[in-house]
C-alpha cells in the first residue's frame, strides 16, 4: 500500500494549495490588509484568518471572533428517545444551513428521562458523537410540563446570572419544525432582549373571528423568550406557582403564564414568515397560518414526513453543495 507522505509545512497554508489558486489568496491577503476594518469581509475571506499577520496571536484572533459575535440562542428541539431517525434529519437540516452572521444559535435536543435500555445505549451513542442532548428530570409528554422543565432548566444548566446570561434568547421547536437560523438569528438581533416573546401569534386573519375572546399566545410550533423571562420561569417562586398550572396545551399554557405574570410584554408576531407546510397539490388548506414555502422563511411547521422534509431542504436549497462525482448520480 502506498503510504500518504505528510509534509513538514503541512501548516503553512499556502503550501498546501493547488498552484493556479496562489494569486487568489495572495490577492485576498491584500484586499485583507487594505481593509483591515471591514469585518464582514475579513470573514468571509478565510485566507484572512487562517494566515494571521505575526502582531496578532491566536488568541486575540479567537477573541476577535468571539467579541464579534452579537447575539446568542440556546434553541431546543423537544422530542423523544426513540426519534432516531428525525434528530439525524434535524442535525443534516441545521448543519448543513448557511451560518448565522455574528451570532451563535444552539440547536440542542431535549429529552425525557430515559426509560429502556435499548435509548440508554443508543441516546448515549449520540450523545458521544454529537453532544446535542440535554436529558430533562421529567416523563415524555407533551401538554403535561415539558415545556415548563425546558425553560426553568434552562438558565441552571447553562449558569449565568440574570445580569450575564450564557444567551440572550432560549427557544423551544417542535421536532416537525425547520427553523432557518440565519433568519431566525436576523430577525431576533433588533428586538428587545429584555421581556420578549416571539414566535407565530394566534389567532391570525380570519381566525380571529372565530373565537374573539381567544387570548393570543404563540404558537407552540417555535417560540423565543428573552433569557430573563427563562430566569423568571426558573426562579424557585415562580416555578412551584407554574408547576401548579403547568398540565393542558403547553403552548397557550405558557402564555398564560406570561399574562398572569405580567412578563413577556415586547411581544413579536412573525406574521407570513412563520407557517404550515402547504404543498402544491393541496391548495385548499391555503389561510392566514398555512402557505406555499416562501425564500424569507423563519420557520416552516408540520414536516411530519420524510418528503416534506425533503420538499422544504431543496426548496432552501441545501442541496446545491453537492459536487458531481463519478461516485454516485441521484435523479
Ligand atoms: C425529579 O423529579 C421528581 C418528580 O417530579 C422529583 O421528586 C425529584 O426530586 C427530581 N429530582 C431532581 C434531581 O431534581
Ligand atoms: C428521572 O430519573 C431520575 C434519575 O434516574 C429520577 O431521580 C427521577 O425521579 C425521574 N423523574 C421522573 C419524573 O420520572
Ligand atoms: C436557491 O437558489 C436559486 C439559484 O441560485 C435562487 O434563485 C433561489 O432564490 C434560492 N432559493 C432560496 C430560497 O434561497
Amino acid at each position: 500500500m502506498k503510504s500518504k507522505l505528510s509534509s513538514p509545512f503541512a501548516e503553512i497554508p499556502f503550501l498546501n494549495t493547488p498552484i493556479f489558486l496562489v494569486p487568489f489568496l495572495l490577492l485576498s491577503l491584500i484586499y485583507c490588509l487594505i481593509f483591515p476594518n471591514d469585518l464582514r469581509l475579513q470573514s468571509m475571506l478565510a485566507p484572512c484568518n487562517s494566515a494571521p499577520a505575526t502582531s496578532t496571536s491566536a488568541h486575540q484572533l479567537a477573541e476577535e471572533a468571539y467579541t464579534a459575535v452579537d447575539l446568542r440562542v440556546l434553541l431546543g428541539v423537544l422530542t423523544r428517545p426513540c426519534s432516531y431517525e428525525r434528530r439525524a434529519l434535524l442535525r443534516l437540516a441545521y448543519k448543513l444551513q448557511p451560518p448565522p452572521t455574528r451570532a451563535v444559535i444552539d440547536v440542542r435536543f431535549v429529552l425525557c428521562n430515559i426509560t429502556t435500555e435499548e435509548d440508554a445505549t443508543l441516546v448515549a451513542l449520540e450523545i458521544i458523537a454529537h453532544d446535542d442532548i440535554l436529558v430533562l428530570n421529567c416523563t415524555e409528554n407533551m401538554n403535561d410540563g415539558k415545556t415548563l422543565e425546558f425553560f426553568s432548566a434552562v438558565p441552571r444548566l447553562f449558569g449565568g446570572a440574570d445580569d450575564e446570561p450564557a444567551y440572550d434568547y432560549v427557544g423551544k421547536a417542535d421536532d416537525d419544525t425547520y427553523y432557518r437560523l440565519a433568519a431566525l438569528a436576523d430577525t431576533l438581533r433588533g428586538k428587545s432582549r429584555r421581556d420578549a416573546y416571539h414566535g407565530f401569534l394566534w389567532p391570525c386573519g380570519e381566525e380571529k373571528e372565530k373565537d374573539p375572546a381567544v387570548e393570543p399566545f404563540m404558537v407552540g410550533w417555535g417560540y423565543v423568550v428573552s433569557w430573563d423571562v427563562a430566569a423568571w420561569i426558573s426562579s424557585a417562586a415562580a416555578e412551584e406557582e407554574l408547576r401548579r398550572d403547568a398540565k393542558g396545551p403547553e403552548d397557550m399554557t405558557f402564555a398564560w403564564w406570561l399574562r398572569r405574570a405580567g412578563r413577556g410584554k415586547n411581544v413579536y408576531g412573525e406574521g407570513h414568515r412563520m407557517y404550515e407546510y402547504l404543498d402544491e397539490a393541496w391548495m385548499g388548506g391555503l389561510s392566514c397560518y398555512r402557505h406555499l414555502l416562501v425564500p424569507d422563511t423563519v420557520a416552516v411547521h408540520r414536516l411530519k414526513e420524510r418528503i416534506l422534509w425533503a420538499r422544504t431542504l431543496r426548496f432552501f436549497n441545501a442541496t446545491t453543495g453537492l459536487k458531481p462525482s463519478k461516485m454516485y448520480h441521484l435523479n
